[in-house]
């Protein structure tokens, strides 16, 4: 009754967070596996901030009840932002038997010994920061290291401020002793993880560490260690912040910045607390200080009551900008939130669809267009390990996050090496290594 299989979807938080899961099974006698055949008990952590996310997992759960007629002790669980959202729902309706949300991970073996166990309790202090996770599914180079948890934004299409709860942020201290172990057992790029980053604070001994703080500490560990962060949000980007990505070589030229709406009537009602103006006033203070700084965005198409001209401007503004790459969605009602509550989700679905196409195959474009302009320049590329495609190439990645292929030759994961691209899809850079 000892094997344990997590599957983890979502965001990069959930990755982290299902290796605290892990390590705290592994203390607790549990064996980690890596394929639900073998599993006595399987949890799966995931999202809950789209509703195609939550149908697909309400799918698995029933396809996984099938392999309890083949092992009817086999434990089923959910963790993460679904069982904090869903709660006993999910032991009623889709007959799991655990349910543990995000604060609860510290008692995961403790629920799965018990039937029908549920603990969704939030906490204003978790940060699990004594807990240093156990790397799954890793591919020994990058690694995600939590450094706060919770978001109190409350942007109003956002699940995540009630499922993930108060914004608390972890020791620097503790920050920088796993980020130490991960470099010491061989990690090269390291992304610094929360809801928001940049209003990390943490007061010690009397004296407040920010994020801009955090980040230079971190990255100067050690030179050979790349640092990334995720996720800004722009009201709180600041000019400390920017510095700081400017003045160390070993923080990532990039930086994620989601914007989610082109247009002021929408920003406000989303509660983004920014306008327009406002952000790409932060965008050229990046351009200004970073020149060679990548930027990537998050984008909600069809919000409640999205007119076409809203919609036009979210266009006009990836224009301006020329995002390097983008995660886009279309709006997903959640229950809870205030936009469910206080406004009417009236764009058509069909119509939702079509202004995310649109803004995909603009998106498209303008990557394109970013990757051919490096085409003859020379990158610095971190080896991260074989072309999936072609085994005769290795891949990695600039410090803008771009993938690069290039020739294997006599280079091997963890190594630095200068690329020359020569060229490019609208994903990917291919180039040539540099003597
Ligand atoms: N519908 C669609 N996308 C959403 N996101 C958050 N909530 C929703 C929702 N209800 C997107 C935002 C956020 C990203 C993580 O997910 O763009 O930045
Ligand atoms: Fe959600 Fe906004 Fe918080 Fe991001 S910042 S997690 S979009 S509420």
């Amino acid at each position: 009754m000892n094997n344990v299989y997590i599957e983890t979807y979502g965001c990069q938080m959930n990755q982290a967070d299902s290796g605290i899961v892990g390590k705290v099974l592994q203390d607790n006698g549990y064996n980690l596996v890596f394929s639900g055949d073998d599993a006595d008990v399987i949890l799966i952590n995931t999202c809950a901030v789209r509703d195609n996310a939550e149908k697909r997992i309400h799918n698995r759960v029933h396809d996984l009840q099938a392999l309890k007629k083949k092992n009817p002790l086999l434990k089923i669980g959910i963790i993460g932002c679904m069982a904090e959202r869903l709660q006993d729902s999910l032991i009623k309706e889709d007959k799991v038997d655990v349910v543990c949300g995000p604060d609860s991970y510290r008692k995961i073996h403790e629920l799965i010994q018990q039937s029908s166990a549920i603990d969704v309790e939030l906490s204003n202090e978790e940060t699990y920061e004594d807990i240093i996770p156990t790397q799954l599914n890793t591919d020994g180079i990058s690694a995600f290291v939590s450094i706060m948890r919770g978001c109190e934004n409350f942007c109003t299409y956002c699940v995540v401020p009630y499922t993930r709860g108060r914004e608390r942020s972890r020791s620097p201290k503790s920050i920088i002793e796993e980020v130490k172990k991960l470099f010491d057992d061989g990690y090269r790029d390291i992304t610094l993880l929360g809801q928001n980053v940049n209003s990390y604070i943490y007061n010690e001994e009397g004296m407040d560490v920010r994020f801009a703080d955090l980040l230079i500490r971190v990255a100067q560990i050690n030179p050979l260690l790349r640092v990334r962060f995720a996720t800004s949000h722009p009201k709180d980007l600041s000019e400390d912040l920017v510095d700081a990505i400017a003045s160390y070589h070993n923080i990532c030229k990039y930086i994620h910045l989601p914007v989610q709406s082109g247009s002021d009537v929408m920003l406000k009602k989303m509660n983004r607390k920014y306008t327009i103006e406002e952000y790409l006033k932060k965008i050229d203070l990046i351009r200004s200080r970073i020149p060679d700084c990548a930027i990537s965005t998050d984008v909600i198409a069809g919000f409640c009551s999205e007119t076409i001209e809203d919609h036009k401007q979210t266009l006009e503004v990836f224009r301006k900008v020329g995002y390097d790459s983008a995660f886009m969605f279309k709006y997903s009602d959640r229950p809870g939130t205030v936009a469910h509550k206080r406004f009417v989700d009236d764009i058509e679905e069909v119509e939702k669809i079509r202004r995310l196409q649109e803004i995909i195959d603009l998106q498209r474009d303008l990557s394109l267009e970013s990757n051919k302009k490096d085409i003859g320049k020379t990158f610095e590329v971190l080896v991260e390990g074989e072309s999936k495609r072609d085994a005769t190439k290795l891949f990695g990645r600039t410090s803008q996050n771009k993938v690069v292929i290039f020739e294997r030759e006599d280079n091997k994961q963890g190594d630095y090496i200068n690329v020359k691209i020569e060229d490019c899809t609208s994903a990917t850079l291919f180039g040539k290594k540099i003597k």
